[in-house]
């Protein structure tokens, strides 16, 4: 027995000695302390040892525990701090190493767009102003001479709010907030996010406008196209020409779409143009002098001109993007384009 206890910790603390990893320490734990390991069954055969040799033995025994237990130990630790230092140095980052490229970001195209329109107007002598979303009833239709269940109120898919607010159709609403406060001489521009029941390539149920409105003594429709076309030739370009088409919205007499010729084909017939050189893009006119009366302005000593168009319809015009929603999905592809 003595010789045999002998054997196993000769064995034992040889195969402790070479063993060059922690999980090979731990099977070699498991071999001989584990539950069924050689030790523990010595310990286990203790019963047929003879009791008068029985404390002698059990003293061998557990001398032999405790060397093999502390072999592992300390065999343990010091594989686990090896261990440890190949993993920091396999681990080790070169903070010196050049970091890879992170482009700059850009300004959206709407963005763009907006500041330059806002650039273009400010030169003219117009203020910028803006206004809520959720508007009344009140300002988007009533004061623009669009009474309550009036047909030119299908003109425009409106979401409602209540019976009373509307999400704004229109930054229209901002001319009869503007004047019902403001005695003129009023030139003011009013960029902002609109909102109409539509939805296809070139409709968004949200989208932006630029209203313009300028009400003095002895505005005319040749000041309004005056400015129009000074704001055609520099926000597309210096041969762009501008045509005014005869039309009706309630809040102007007389009303008129605005045309400019075509950006792509400069007038010469293009798929954007549908070949006809032109592209419509705003609406126009004289302040209906019933709105300036309605809001406390009078019509007798001031007239007005008021136009409005579509931010996204310039962006998209003007860099030939082909669907509204290109503008609304941020897709990183797309507006990398205008770094
Ligand atoms: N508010 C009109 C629309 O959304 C556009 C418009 C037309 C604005 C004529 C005006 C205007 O200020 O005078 O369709």
């Amino acid at each position: 027995m003595k010789e045999k206890l002998e054997q196993i910790k000769i064995a034992a603390l040889r195969e402790i000695e070479s063993a060059v990893s922690t999980a090979q320490l731990n099977d070699i734990r498991v071999k001989y302390l584990g539950k069924s390991g050689e030790i523990s069954l010595i310990m286990r055969d203790m019963a047929n040892v003879p009791k008068e040799d029985r404390p002698a033995m059990g003293k061998l025994v557990n001398e032999l525990r405790a060397a093999v237990e502390g072999a592992l130990t300390e065999k343990t630790e010091r594989l686990a701090f090896a261990e440890k230092q190949a993993r920091l140095k396999e681990e080790t980052l070169d903070i010196t190493l050049p970091s890879g490229e992170r482009g700059l970001g850009s300004l959206h195209p709407l963005t763009l767009v907006r500041r330059e329109l806002i650039d273009i107007f400010s030169v003219m002598g117009f203020k910028v102003a803006e206004g809520p979303e959720i508007e009344s009833d009140l300002y988007n239709f009533q004061l623009l001479n669009i009474p309550k269940d009036h047909p030119s109120r299908d003109m425009q898919d409106t979401f409602y709010v209540n019976e009373n607010f509307v999400l704004r159709t229109q930054t229209s609403a901002m001319q009869a907030r503007i004047m019902t406060t403001t005695q003129p001489p009023i030139r003011v521009v009013i960029p902002g996010k609109v909102y109409r029941s539509d939805d296809d390539a070139s409709h968004s149920p949200i989208f932006n406008q630029f209203e313009g409105l300028a009400v003095d003594k002895h505005i005319t429709m040749g000041d309004l196209q005056g400015c129009l076309t000074t704001f055609a030739k520099k926000i597309f370009s210096a041969d762009t020409e501008v045509r005014l088409r005869p039309s009706y919205f309630p809040f102007t007499e007389p009303s008129v779409e605005v045309d400019v010729t075509c950006s792509m084909c400069h007038g010469e017939g293009c798929r954007v143009c549908k070949g006809t050189g032109w592209v419509e893009i705003l609406g126009a006119g004289i302040v209906n002098p019933a709105v300036l009366d309605m809001c406390g302005i009078d019509s007798k000593t001031y007239s007005g001109f008021a136009f409005g168009f579509g931010i996204d319809r310039i962006a998209m015009i003007k860099y030939g993007i082909p669907n509204i929603k290109l503008l609304y999905e941020n897709d990183m592809r797309f507006l990398a384009q205008f770094n």
